[in-house]
């Protein structure tokens, strides 16, 4: 059997990561492919999340998968936030770093599905992250842009720290 293939994952200092992304406007077969190794990609890593800028794409749309539902949200728009959550959020770009940060708990996205439907999703806490995250990485935010000055100082200097050492760990558990 033929190995699936990945794509390989950018990594911070990568300036793909901070430019903005365009609009999908073609779900074709092609489209469709890039989506398929997307979910190898995250799988792999591991993660639970995977936006397409992480990868090189600069277009507008994410995969995910919490709780064996692998999902696609293209042209995602957040349309109501509601309450106030604390996760320790970990970044496949970020390998090795986690910070906790406060965002909103539950979060309602508006997006297009892969067969070009219009659909309406609610993420409650982890689920609610990942789409915060992931959205956060199709405009071209990081994690280091969600810390106040001083925390991002230090985390900055860390992420150096492990650069240096060469030996930056993944954290498998829930990296988006
Ligand atoms: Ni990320």
């Amino acid at each position: 059997m033929r190995a699936m293939s990945t794509f390989p994952i950018r990594v911070f200092g990568d300036p793909v990561l901070k430019q903005q992304t365009r609009l999908v406007e073609d779900i074709d077969g092609t489209f469709a492919k890039v989506v398929d190794t997307m979910f190898t990609t995250m799988y792999d890593a591991p993660g639970v999340g995977l936006a397409a800028p992480q990868v090189g794409v600069q277009q507008r749309f994410f995969v995910y998968d919490i709780d064996d539902e692998p999902r696609v949200l293209i042209n995602p728009q957040i349309v109501a936030t509601e309450g106030e959550w604390t996760y320790e959020e970990g970044c496949l770009s970020i390998p090795g770093l986690n910070f906790a940060i406060v965002r909103p708990k539950v979060i309602t996205v508006q997006a297009v599905d892969i067969d070009g439907n219009e659909v309406v999703v609610v993420g409650d806490e982890l689920l609610g992250r990942v789409f915060l995250h992931e959205i956060d990485h199709l405009d071209g935010v990081l994690m280091f842009d969600r810390l106040d000055d001083v925390a991002r100082k230090a985390a900055l200097r860390e992420w150096r720290r492990l650069e240096t050492e060469g030996g930056a760990q993944r954290d498998p558990s829930h990296a988006l």
